[in-house]
């Protein structure tokens, strides 16, 4: 479906995410004809820089990382007709008044702050001051939105001065990713599940999110940060939020939101012996995470698992256990709801314990299993044997619905259709930091080491402690 013209332009459009997700995210909506012809792109960074040199440098970003082999040349040099570059000084005057000279009247117009968050505030009062903004332009920004709840307040309160919440598009693009927009399919699409959605059904729900990278590049930024705030705070938590929030009565934004909202709310203050920090130590590969961030004393986890309990009606009594790490054993993020046992086995003791278990597989390799209990064939009596009703949604889909598209493509054309559905919200983003800082803080104040655990393994051993205490498992990481 074709969105309505646009002007979208990056602040930071020379920087490490403009180069890896949305400039390549753009050509592949172009390529799809989702683009308008006259839509423009307008990379904006401080560097002096002509059109030619930033189209050169995005001509090569989308052949990196555009993924799906070499692009179609006359494809990229049409896309490229519609890009172009501002240099423009964030903190300063220079550079405005040309970039509004840029952007046309009558079409959308959004601003992407591709940077940090300390120019939000510069980013956002400089697009009034010049009058660059309309009523209907739109401003993206991305995560950290903030370090903890005073500072994510302070952020919203000073882009309130200037734009209206329902032009503010948050992003986490985990919102973004196909399956995990699935999850409210499966959830609300099917008559299958939902009666047995609650405490009643469901023994347990564990939440992995784990990765086989370190932290690469970015060890300034994420020794000040950590699992918690990097993972967990945002894209664990809204996954949370998806599983177990109430059926909003719509799928639009403030319905779908409120909902959230309401789960973050009842989510109970996690007790600190619930909670596993860890952090990975070198092997033979590479040094560990300390040389990693430069900082022999570090202190930061690059892991953590924990128990949370969400005190509602439908959830009381039922643990969420949610973990997520670097430097694990593989790349596998996954939901799983736990069924509780039958009522009575028929079957007797010997037929053992068989459990339900829908497991939504977010990435990679992308699908569902759902485990049932059937009779092991043979002569050999009643003996049981779970297995999985297995679906990828590559094979269900077919060749040409296997392709699934990234997240950014889809979260930036969400901004262009005005859609704030799978955008966070101010209230939203401070509740889930309002959840997290107690735990960031306490275990500040008890200088807590985190546990050491090797580079390939599922995390530290207390992490299978946690569930092993409550008679219960993890899934394994695969
Ligand atoms: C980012 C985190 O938000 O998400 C990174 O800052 C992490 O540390 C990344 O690696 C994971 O995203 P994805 O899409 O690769 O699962």
């Amino acid at each position: 479906i074709p969105v309505d013209s646009f002007d979208l332009v990056i602040f930071g459009g020379t920087g490490d995410l403009a180069r890896r997700k949305i400039l390549p995210g753009l050509f592949r909506r172009f390529r799809a004809g989702q683009m308008p012809a006259d839509a423009q792109v307008i990379g904006a960074a401080r560097s002096d820089m002509d059109d030619a040199a930033f189209r050169e440098m995005v001509r090569e970003a989308i052949v990196e990382f555009g993924g799906n082999g070499t692009p179609d040349p006359g494809d990229l040099d049409a896309f490229l007709e519609r890009v172009a570059y501002q240099s423009v000084d964030a903190k300063g005057e220079a550079g405005w008044s040309e970039l509004e000279d840029k952007l046309r009247d009558d079409c959308v117009r959004a601003f992407y702050f591709s940077v940090g968050p300390s120019l939000f505030g510069d980013l956002a009062e400089r697009l009034r001051t010049f009058g660059l903004a309309t009523e209907t332009s739109r401003i993206v920004v991305e995560k950290p939105f903030g370090n903890d709840l005073e500072s994510a307040r302070a952020l919203n309160r000073e882009l309130a001065q200037y734009f209206d919440e329902t032009q503010i598009y948050r992003i986490d693009h985990y919102l973004g990713k196909e399956t995990v927009q699935n999850l409210m399919a499966v959830r609300f699409g099917n008559v299958l599940f939902e009666p047995l959605w609650n405490a009643q059904f469901v023994d347990h729900i564990q939440i992995t999110v784990a990765e086989t990278v370190g932290v690469g590049g970015r060890g300034g930024y994420y020794d000040h940060s950590g699992a918690m705030r990097d993972m967990v705070q945002n894209h664990l938590m809204q996954l949370l939020c998806l599983i177990a929030m109430e059926p909003p009565a719509q799928f639009e934004p403030d319905a779908v939101r409120d909902e959230k909202l309401k789960v973050i709310r009842a989510l109970d203050p996690v007790e600190p012996h619930h909670i596993v920090r860890g952090q990975y130590g070198a092997d033979e590969k590479q040094p560990g995470y300390r040389a990693h961030v430069e900082n022999e004393r570090s202190r930061t986890e690059s892991f953590v698992a924990l128990k949370a309990h969400i005190s509602n009606w439908r959830w009381a009594g039922t643990p969420f256990y949610l973990r997520t790490g670097k430097m694990l054993r593989a790349r596998a993020s996954e939901i799983a709801v736990v069924f509780k046992d039958a009522p009575h086995s028929i079957f007797g003791a010997e037929a053992g314990r068989h459990r339900n278990v829908l497991a939504i597989r977010l990435q990679p390799n992308e699908g569902m299993t759902l485990d049932v209990t059937i009779k092991e064939p043979g002569p050999g009596g009643m003996r049981l044997l779970d297995v999985p009703l297995d679906m990828s949604f590559a094979d269900a889909l077919g060749p040409d619905g296997g392709e699934v598209p990234d997240a950014y493509e889809r979260l930036v054309m969400d901004v262009i259709r005005g859609n704030q559905t799978l955008f966070m919200r101010g209230d939203e983003v401070e509740a889930a930091w309002a959840w997290t800082d107690p735990l960031i803080d306490s275990w500040e104040a008890r200088g807590d080491v985190p546990k050491p655990y090797d580079p390939g393994s599922s995390g530290p051993e207390d992490a299978l402690m946690l569930m092993h205490r409550d008679g219960r498992r993890w899934r394994d990481i695969k």
